[in-house]
């Protein structure tokens, strides 16, 4: 089936991004959300982001203005039912996918493929739910989506052959680097990631280092581009601690224990950038 309209489900960081990157490459975008103040800074992160690479001169001023057009949003589920494909990029609790997922399976025509942008979340589990196991997997894109070259693509335990090479040939396309991972919590990349970033709150909670000296660690003695604790408030603190209960949960091994602190950071709403403040102070937008 010729791909031609995408759907995205949720607008936030990551479901903007994706509605990014398929634009730019020439693709028609639904992107839904259930409020339309979340599609509007959605629309106004996107067009931010392709203003970067105008300046950049990665795109013409031409391709911005072609790819904010082929964006509609709706916060009618019922839309998506025009579309060829379908990303979710909603909230990281299996509840909330789930309703989702069993939406999508009502609305959305028989051969087109869900696929979901879980970090860490099982797709067995998602595809079950539907009447279309074969056709559900996972596309795990990497924040900022429009630059990262990963996308991480996971297969259910029901994902055909035909779906898995449809959603690579996909991840292509939109000019990323597939990489092809089996479903198990966490995936690869935040399986290895998140008990990283895990063990640097320890490090602070423990009065190791300040949070200040442990990013230092990791630019300069490991050339990482960010710190583990800007990292983790990139990605977002409640994000983290959401993965880190479902490798904890999934894999059984108390080494997954969600950091006191991160805990207590993210009761106290200290998201990390997206809230002001985490690990470090943000201002501005
Ligand atoms: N949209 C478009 N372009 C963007 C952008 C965006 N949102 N954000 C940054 N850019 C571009 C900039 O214009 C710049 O372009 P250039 O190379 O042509 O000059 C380039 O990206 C680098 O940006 P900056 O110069 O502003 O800043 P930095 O050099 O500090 O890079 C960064 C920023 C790319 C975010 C870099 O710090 C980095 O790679 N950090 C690590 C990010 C990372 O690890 N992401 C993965 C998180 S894990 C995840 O997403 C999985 C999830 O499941 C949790």
């Amino acid at each position: 089936m010729d791909i031609g309209t995408v759907g995205v489900m949720g607008a936030g960081t990551m479901g903007n991004g994706i509605a990014h990157v398929f634009a730019r490459s020439g693709y028609s975008v639904t992107l839904c959300d259930v409020e339309q103040k979340f599609l509007d800074r959605a629309v106004e992160t996107i067009a931010n982001n392709l203003e970067r690479e105008v300046a950049k001169n990665k795109i013409t001023a031409a391709d911005k203005t072609a790819a904010l057009a082929r964006i509609v949003t709706t916060v009618q589920q019922v839309r998506l039912a025009e579309c060829d494909f379908v990303v979710e990029a909603a909230t990281e609790k299996f509840e909330i996918k789930a309703e989702l997922f069993r939406d999508l399976d009502r609305i959305c025509r028989p051969e087109v493929i869900l696929a979901s942008n879980t970090s860490s979340i099982s797709i067995t589990r998602l595809a079950s739910l539907t009447k279309r196991p074969d056709k559900v997997i996972g596309m795990h894109f990497f924040n900022p989506v429009p630059v990262m070259k990963l996308v991480e693509v996971i297969r259910g335990f029901a994902t055909s052959d035909e779906t898995f090479q449809t959603v690579r040939d996909l991840a292509v396309k939109l000019e990323k680097s597939p990489v092809e991972v089996n479903d198990a919590p966490g995936f690869v990349s935040n399986r290895v990631l998140m008990p990283l970033l895990n063990e640097a709150m320890y490090t602070v909670m423990e009065g190791v280092a300040t949070a200040e000296a442990v990013d230092e660690v990791f630019k300069l003695g490991m050339a990482h581009p960010m710190g583990p604790l800007t990292l983790a408030d990139f990605i977002g603190l409640d994000v983290c601690l959401d993965i880190m209960r479902v490798l904890h949960a999934g894999l059984g091994d108390p080494k997954y224990r969600p950091c006191p602190l991160l805990i207590k950071m993210v009761d106290a709403g200290w998201l990390g950038r997206k809230s002001g403040r985490g690990f470090f102070k943000y201002s501005g937008s």
